[in-house]
């Protein structure tokens, strides 16, 4: 049985994070998201894509600000360069807004349903694709390619296409099965020499059944691929370099 499924027979209610860091039950409703509030910027750079992006879009939640300084190394190899990079979960664009804004060579490629998911109970919004292009449009959106629908079937399209990625960022379903397809499918994208980088490492708010969690999916991940990787970082993500 999928996890999914195995939710309300758990009587376990879906929870997201929220803005502040502190897990969330209630669903939001709203038909469009309201401006962000997101982290203090602790460095210029943030400052500037906070001024320059985020004061400018409709982003409602903020996931991600707090990872770019573990980023910083890793996208500093990438810079001034044409990568391609693929992006499982996008929401409302803000993580790949990032990308695009730090790393104005860069194309990538997001890969979402856009409708919500039972872990964004309530967060997604009728027009939750249209804000995602929208917010992309702030910064280029003819470097964005959008693939609608889950990374189980649009993966296995880019593998028909023999796509190949630089860096690949995993932040779509939490549940372990889930994770570990997305890694086993990115593995096949990634290029010698690229970095995976999985977010939600020690996410768990429904629990620590392996089922429920990235964490222990992307543990098991990393023993099947010994020898094969270098660990780049490990805190609330997990960022690997293919060795081979
Ligand atoms: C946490 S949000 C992504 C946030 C985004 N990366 C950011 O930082 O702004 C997770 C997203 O993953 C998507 N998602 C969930 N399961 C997915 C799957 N199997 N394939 C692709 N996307 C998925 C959801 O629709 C949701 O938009």
């Amino acid at each position: 049985m999928h996890p999914r499924r195995l939710l309300p027979q758990a009587g376990l209610s879906i929870v997201t994070e929220h803005v502040t860091g502190q897990p969330r039950s209630e669903p939001v409703s709203r038909t469009r998201p309201p401006a962000a509030t997101v982290s203090t910027p602790t460095t210029p750079a943030l400052a500037a894509f906070q001024r320059e992006v985020l004061a400018r879009g409709s982003f409602s939640q903020d996931w991600v600000t707090t990872r770019f300084s573990s980023w910083r190394p890793i996208l500093e190899e990438l810079e001034n360069r044409p990568v391609q990079i693929l992006e499982i979960g996008s929401f409302e664009g803000l993580s790949a807004c990032y990308l695009l804004w730090r790393l104005p060579q860069a194309r990538i490629t997001c890969v979402d349903p856009f409708i919500g998911t039972p872990e964004q109970a309530g967060l997604g919004t009728p027009d939750l694709e249209q804000i995602f292009d929208e917010n992309v449009a702030l910064i280029d959106s003819s470097r964005v390619r959008k693939l609608i629908g889950d990374s189980g079937h649009r993966l296995l399209d880019l593998a028909d296409e023999d796509a190949r990625f630089e860096l690949i960022y995993v932040d779509g379903s939490h549940f372990g099965l889930d994770v570990l397809v997305d890694a086993s499918l990115s593995w096949q994208l990634l290029a010698p020499g690229g970095v995976i980088v999985f977010d939600d490492y020690r996410w768990n708010y429904l629990g620590d059944d392996p089922l429920l969690r990235p964490g222990k999916a992307i543990d098991a991940f990393r023993e099947v691929l010994e020898g094969k990787h270098e660990l780049l970082f490990a805190n609330e993500q997990v960022a690997l370099r293919r060795s081979s």
